[in-house]
């Protein structure tokens, strides 16, 4: 039985930052953006969006015209977590309105949760074949002004439905795991930015990509049609990509590079989304490449600080062109407004400083889509 993607969805706030400018206000090089890191901008998330409105931005589209009572199970992965108790899962359920009887709860293993998402969610269809699971990856990356991770930050959400027969990807289960303990990116309670040793964390993905890979085609055949990678930012991806490379048919180099350019384009406008980094690396990658077809086979790595490194192939099915609507993607990154930096510092305040028991939230996103209001007696609202 064939399970995985049957729909896909990315979501992402109305607003972003030009790299060219956040160089300027820091005096940095702005080629240091743009050709050291290979980022262009950064959705910015304003205060009336959290990682629910995200998600449940994404999710509303791949859960309309579904029956609803089919879906069996709701993850929502994430690091940017609203609750240290209660799962972002259940107002997706109540939002979307979703069938009380499923499973319903959030996942985190940093930017690897939204693979842990996927993967449970396969192995729940394969063994309720009748059911469909809703996973969500959301976050909103935050290093701080002025550090050094500022540059690599971003806002958004992607949402998939897990079926069997899916529309657009087959997981395989042919995964090669990697996991240990390390202090390469973290969060700890009372801090609202993330700590990365950055350039030790750039080692370890390297380090466990190589690991993960070479135990990968040692095993497996390396026919791939394309690579997509976690993209905290796309030159660590290329680096990455960079030594796939080395050990796979030459002659099949120049037509992954293509699709590797195809599939960070979309991560170099929005910037690190870490659960979702990597699925909307592959929406980039789909959306644009006309030259896929059905059967190809895509070779995915997944990174999450701490750290675990999964590389596994997924096999494009029937219908994943048109299962995933392209247009409102591309509209949705044209769209965006773009903020001045000191708007930028503002937004960035705002999002962090949301600390009152009590708080109204002033409104700055399309009212069509969902927000978050504020907060009345310590509840979210
Ligand atoms: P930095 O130390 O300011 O940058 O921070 P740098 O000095 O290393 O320079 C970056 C690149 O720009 C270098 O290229 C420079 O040579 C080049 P490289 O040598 O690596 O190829 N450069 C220039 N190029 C052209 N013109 C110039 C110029 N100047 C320099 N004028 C760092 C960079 C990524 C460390 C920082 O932004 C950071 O700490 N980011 C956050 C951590 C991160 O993203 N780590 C990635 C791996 S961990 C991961 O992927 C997990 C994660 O997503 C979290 C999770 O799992 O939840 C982060």
């Amino acid at each position: 039985m064939n399970v995985g993607i049957d729909r896909i969805n990315f979501y992402t706030p109305e607003f972003y930052l030009d790299l060219k400018d956040l160089a300027e206000a820091r005096s940095v090089d702005p080629n240091k953006y743009l050709l050291g890191l290979m980022q262009k901008q950064m959705s910015v998330a304003p205060a009336d969006q959290d990682s629910v409105t995200l998600a449940a931005n994404a999710a509303k589209r791949v859960v309309d015209g579904i029956d609803k009572d089919d879906v069996g199970l709701i993850i929502f992965a994430t690091e940017s977590s609203i609750d240290q108790s209660k799962s972002g899962s259940l107002y997706l359920q109540e939002l979307l309105k979703l069938s009380n009887s499923a499973r319903s709860f959030e996942i985190k293993e940093a930017c690897y949760g939204g693979t842990a998402a996927l993967m449970s969610a396969c192995d729940y269809v394969r063994t309720h074949p009748n059911k469909k699971a809703l996973i969500t990856a959301s976050d909103i990356a935050r290093y701080g002004l002025n550090t050094p991770g500022e540059v690599t930050q971003g806002a958004g959400a992607v949402a998939m439905i897990i079926s069997k027969d899916p529309n657009i990807a087959a997981i395989s289960q042919d995964n090669e795991v990697y996991s240990e303990q390390i202090m390469d990116f973290w969060r700890p309670n009372y801090q609202k930015n993330a700590i990365a040793n950055g350039h030790y964390s750039q080692e370890k993905y390297l380090e466990f990509f190589k690991t993960v890979f070479e135990e990968y085609i040692n095993k497996n055949k390396s026919d791939f049609a394309a690579l997509l990678f976690h993209v905290p930012y796309s030159k660590l991806a290329y680096k990455a990509f960079k030594i796939a490379c080395e050990k796979i048919d030459p002659s099949t180099r120049e037509m992954l590079k293509k699709r590797f350019d195809l599939s960070i384009d979309l991560n170099q406008k929005v910037g690190n989304i870490y659960t979702a980094s990597i699925y909307l690396s592959l929406i980039s990658l789909i959306i644009q490449d006309p030259s896929l077809k059905k059967g190809d086979k895509l070779g995915l790595f997944s990174y999450g600080s701490g750290a675990v490194g999964d590389f596994f192939s997924i096999e494009l099915t029937d219908r994943f062109k048109k299962s995933i609507d392209k247009k409102t993607i591309v509209e949705q990154i044209k769209r965006r407004k773009k903020l001045s930096i000191q708007e930028y510092e503002q937004f960035f305040k705002e999002q962090t400083e949301i600390e009152a028991k009590e708080i109204s939230i002033e409104q700055k996103t399309n009212l069509k889509d969902f927000r978050f209001l504020g907060i009345k007696k310590d509840q979210r609202q």
